[in-house]
């Protein structure tokens, strides 16, 4: 009898290999409406398409590596200088790449959580640990826990406003007596990938705030008010120094031509793109209020999505929506839908009603 043969693995970190890929939103059958991603439904604008068709003429050429126009154009809008603006391949790109600049093993990043899905794989990939700060129970970022939370080891605290999946924002006031007990020392990331969809007059905008504190790093995003999801650029705006060093860890030429040039033009095409994120706040706020009329106790949506807690039922409530045509995101203990096409609102609110029934007689 042959002796087995046992082929020796190679050596991973333990860490990764315990960790699962990031888990996209689910794809939709034809005749179904995807509301998983938080993407935007509206067709890209021709302009930005006749654009990448020029640009593709080129694409046996690197794009510039350093994004120079688009960042000219951002620093230019946003009264900055370009030192202090970074592209990368989306805004999940620049959280990773900050969150390795600032942060290795034995290091502490601390967010609220529920948030984004992505936060807890960038941390352990960038080697350090993640701290978990609950949100509380209206679904709101616990700030006051989260300076307690801070140790000698914190280097990075993650701000998400509106927060991914709860659709709460943090307010202005909530976010400056916050940032007085954060040593400057540590790095604060304001994630406000959902900014364009805020109606709120109270909540925190990052950029008018940076010059008052110069450990903070906003990052903002093409992929949703302005629809570029599946060309990958976001962007993040701090002081010089920090975006050279989120520079130095990215993967290089991440950001390709067409995602550059498409952003440039999408920027020209600001009015436009407003107006789309304003029939997108409105449809979410009517949403909102049929949800709310249903009984479901939902948080205000800041966002272009609606958070419904289900608990337990969260499964059985996923299974509902995707059998009435509505793919969302289960998640945990809650079920994330997009605002999408405003077609999807008869199916979506007829899926909510049973389950809001059946969460009553369970
Ligand atoms: C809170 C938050 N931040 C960042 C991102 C990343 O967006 P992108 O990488 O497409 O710019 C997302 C995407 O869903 C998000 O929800």
């Amino acid at each position: 009898m042959l002796a087995a043969v046992i082929t020796p693995r190679v050596r991973l970190r333990p860490e990764i290999e315990a960790l699962s890929p990031y888990r996209q939103g689910q794809p939709a059958a034809a005749d179904a409406f995807k509301l998983s991603s938080n993407e935007n439904p509206f067709e890209p604008l021709p302009a930005v398409l006749t654009a990448i068709a020029d640009v593709s003429l080129n694409i046996n050429r690197y794009p510039d590596a350093s994004a120079a126009v688009l960042r000219g154009a951002l620093a230019e809008r946003y009264g900055v200088s370009p030192g202090e603006v970074l592209v990368g391949a989306g805004s999940v790109a620049l959280l990773a790449q900050l969150i390795t600049a600032a942060a290795s093993a034995g290091d502490e990043v601390i967010y609220s959580w529920r948030s984004f899905e992505a936060y807890p794989g960038l941390v352990t990939v960038a080697g350090a640990t993640s701290v978990q700060v609950p949100n509380t129970v209206d679904h709101r970022h616990d700030l006051p826990a989260m300076i307690t939370a801070i140790t000698e080891r914190t280097r990075v605290i993650i701000v998400c406003s509106p927060n991914n999946p709860t659709g709460t924002v943090v307010t202005l006031d909530e976010f400056e007596a916050f940032m007085a007990g954060i040593p400057p020392t540590v790095l604060v990331l304001l994630d406000e990938a959902y900014i364009e969809f805020v109606t709120d007059p109270s909540a925190v905008r990052g950029i008018p705030l940076l010059g008052h504190y110069p450990n903070l790093v906003v990052l903002r995003t093409f992929s949703k008010a302005y629809g570029l999801a599946g060309l990958r650029v976001g962007y993040a705006i701090g002081p010089d120094y920090l975006m050279n060093a989120a520079q130095a860890t990215a993967i290089p030429l991440a950001v390709i031509a067409s995602a550059q040039t498409a952003a440039l033009v999408s920027l020209g095409h600001d009015a436009e793109l407003m107006q789309r994120v304003s029939r997108i706040t409105l449809l979410r706020d009517q949403l909102w209020q049929a949800l709310v009329d249903q009984g479901w106790n939902v948080p205000k949506p800041s966002g272009n999505f609606i958070w419904l807690p289900t608990g337990s039922s969260t499964e059985h409530a996923a299974e509902v929506f995707r059998e009435a045509g509505i793919i969302v995101r289960a998640l945990g203990d809650g079920i994330r839908v997009s605002v999408g096409e405003p077609s999807s609102v008869d199916k979506l609110l007829g899926a909510s009603g049973e389950v809001i029934r059946n969460l009553r007689t369970a």
